[in-house]
C-alpha cells in the first residue's frame, strides 16, 4: 500500500483538526477518500470539498456502498464511537477513533473482539500516548529505572462556559437520545492527563494499568449542566498504587495546570513544577540521590501524532500503541463516576462572569482548594471546601 485510503467520520468539531492536517499539510502517504458529516453547510466552511471533488455523504453506509476505506478516522460524538468503529472495521477499514473509545465495557469488549475477527484496528486518540518523550518515559518505568510506583497525581482544568455546553446536544449530559454518555471533564477536556498515568503504569507499552477501586467526590457548579461539572477523584490501580486527580471546568483562571507528579521508589517525575523559574512544561524527574532527567529534549513529535502513526501501521501491518485496552481503565472510572452522587454546590460558593461573548459559572477559591488537595492528596471536603 502506498496510498493510504482515509474516509473521515465527522470534521465540523475536533475532527476539523484531521480535515485540516490532510488538506493543509504535504501528507504525501494519505489522501481523502471521502468524508462522513452531518453538519448542514460544511462544505462552506471547508470549500475544498468541492474544489477537489471529495465525495461527502451523510451516513458511512452510503460510502462504503461506493468506496473502500483503508483507515476511518472518526470524531463523532462519544456516543456514536462504537457502532461506527464496529461498522468500518467489518468494511475493511483500520479505525483512529476520538477518545474515549465508547461509552459502556460491554462495547469496549466487543470491539476487542471485532478487532480479532476482521484482523483491523481500533487506534484510541488519547494524543499523549503517542508522544516521543512520554513513550520514552514510558520506557525507562518499564525498564526498571523508577522502581515501583507508589502513587501518582495530576491536576488539570480548562475553563468552560455556556457556549462551549450549547455546541451540540451531549456537552455535560448524562445521556443523550437515549443513550449513556457521562460527559463531563473528566470524560473530555481534562481525560488526557488522567488516562496518561494508567498509560504510563502499564505492564507493557501498549496496555494500560486496570483500576480495581474508583471512589471520589463530584460536584456540579453549573446549574445548566447534568452530569458534575467538578470532580475530584482517587482510584487504585490492580497492583494498589493510588491515583489522584483533579479537574473542572468552573474556575476564575482560563487554565490550572497540567500539572503531574509520580512518585516512585527511586524517585519522582513532575510536570509543570516549579524549580525556581517557573512551571517546568516537560516531564522532569528528580532522583532520590538528587539527580536530574529531563524528557524535554526529545522531541514530541507532530501535533496529529496520532493521526501519522495510525496511517503508517495501516501501512506496515502494525498497531499504534494507544489499543482499546488503553482506553478501558479510564472508561471504568468514568463508569464507576457515575454511580457516585453528584453535589450541588450552593449558590453563595459561585460567581457567574460575562467574558469575551461567553458565561462563566465560578467556584470561589477554587485554585486555592485545588492546590492544597492535590498537595496532600486529600479530597475538597477534607480540606475545608464549604461545597
Ligand atoms: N483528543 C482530543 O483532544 C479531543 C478534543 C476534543 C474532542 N475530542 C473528542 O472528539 C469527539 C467529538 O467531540 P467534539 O467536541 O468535536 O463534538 P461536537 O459535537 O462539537 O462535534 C461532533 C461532530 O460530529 C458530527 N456528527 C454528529 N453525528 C454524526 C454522524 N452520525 N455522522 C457523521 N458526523 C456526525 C457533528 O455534525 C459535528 O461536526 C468526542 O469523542 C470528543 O471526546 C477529542
Amino acid at each position: 500500500m502506498e496510498i493510504v485510503k482515509i474516509l473521515l467520520i465527522a470534521i465540523g468539531g475536533y475532527g476539523a483538526n484531521y480535515m485540516k492536517e490532510l488538506t493543509e499539510k504535504n501528507v504525501t502517504n494519505a489522501k481523502i477518500e471521502g468524508i462522513c458529516e452531518v453538519m448542514p453547510g460544511i462544505e462552506k466552511r471547508f470549500p475544498i470539498i468541492n474544489e477537489k471533488n471529495i465525495s461527502l455523504y451523510q451516513n458511512i453506509e452510503d460510502f462504503y456502498q461506493e468506496h473502500e476505506a483503508d483507515l476511518a478516522v472518526i470524531a463523532t460524538p462519544m456516543h456514536l464511537h462504537y457502532s461506527q468503529a464496529k461498522y468500518c472495521m467489518e468494511h475493511g477499514s483500520d479505525v483512529l477513533l476520538e477518545k474515549p473509545v465508547c461509552t459502556t465495557l460491554e462495547d469496549a469488549e466487543d470491539l476487542i473482539r471485532v478487532q480479532k475477527e476482521t484482523g483491523k484496528f481500533t487506534a484510541v486518540g488519547y494524543q499523549m500516548n503517542y508522544e516521543r518523550d512520554v513513550l520514552a518515559l514510558k520506557q525507562d518505568i518499564l525498564d526498571g529505572k523508577y522502581g515501583r510506583p507508589i502513587l501518582m497525581k495530576g491536576l488539570q482544568a480548562v475553563r468552560r462556559g455556556e457556549n462551549y455546553y450549547h455546541r451540540n446536544n451531549w456537552a455535560g449530559r448524562i445521556t443523550a437520545g437515549g443513550k449513556t454518555v457521562n460527559d463531563s471533564p473528566f470524560n473530555n477536556a481534562s481525560a488526557h492527563q488522567f488516562q496518561v498515568m494508567t498509560f504510563l503504569l502499564g505492564q507493557t507499552l501498549e496496555t494500560a494499568a486496570d483500576l480495581k477501586k474508583v471512589s471520589g467526590e463530584l460536584y456540579r457548579a453549573n446549574g445548566h449542566v447534568e452530569n458534575f461539572d467538578t470532580a475530584a477523584v482517587r482510584v487504585e490501580i490492580e497492583d494498589g498504587t493510588p491515583i489522584y486527580y483533579y479537574t473542572t471546568h468552573d474556575m476564575a483562571e482560563k487554565n490550572i495546570g497540567p500539572f503531574a507528579e509520580y512518585q516512585f521508589e527511586k524517585g519522582t517525575i513532575y510536570f509543570g513544577k516549579d524549580f525556581g523559574d517557573g512551571p517546568v512544561k516537560e516531564y522532569t524527574a528528580v532522583m532520590n540521590d538528587g539527580t536530574v532527567i529531563s524528557y524535554g529534549d526529545i522531541p514530541k513529535g507532530e501535533r496529529l501524532q496520532k493521526l501519522y502513526d495510525a496511517i503508517e501501521c495501516c501501512m506496515n501491518g502494525k498497531t499504534p500503541v494507544c489499543t482499546v485496552q488503553c482506553a478501558i481503565p479510564h472508561l471504568r472510572a468514568v463508569l464507576e463516576l457515575a454511580k457516585l452522587p453528584i453535589r450541588q454546590i450552593a449558590e453563595e460558593q459561585l460567581e457567574h462572569v460575562e467574558e469575551d461573548g461567553d458565561s462563566f459559572c465560578q467556584i470561589r477559591n477554587l485554585k486555592e482548594i485545588y492546590v492544597t488537595c492535590y498537595k496532600n492528596n486529600q479530597m475538597p471536603s477534607e480540606v475545608g471546601a464549604d461545597w
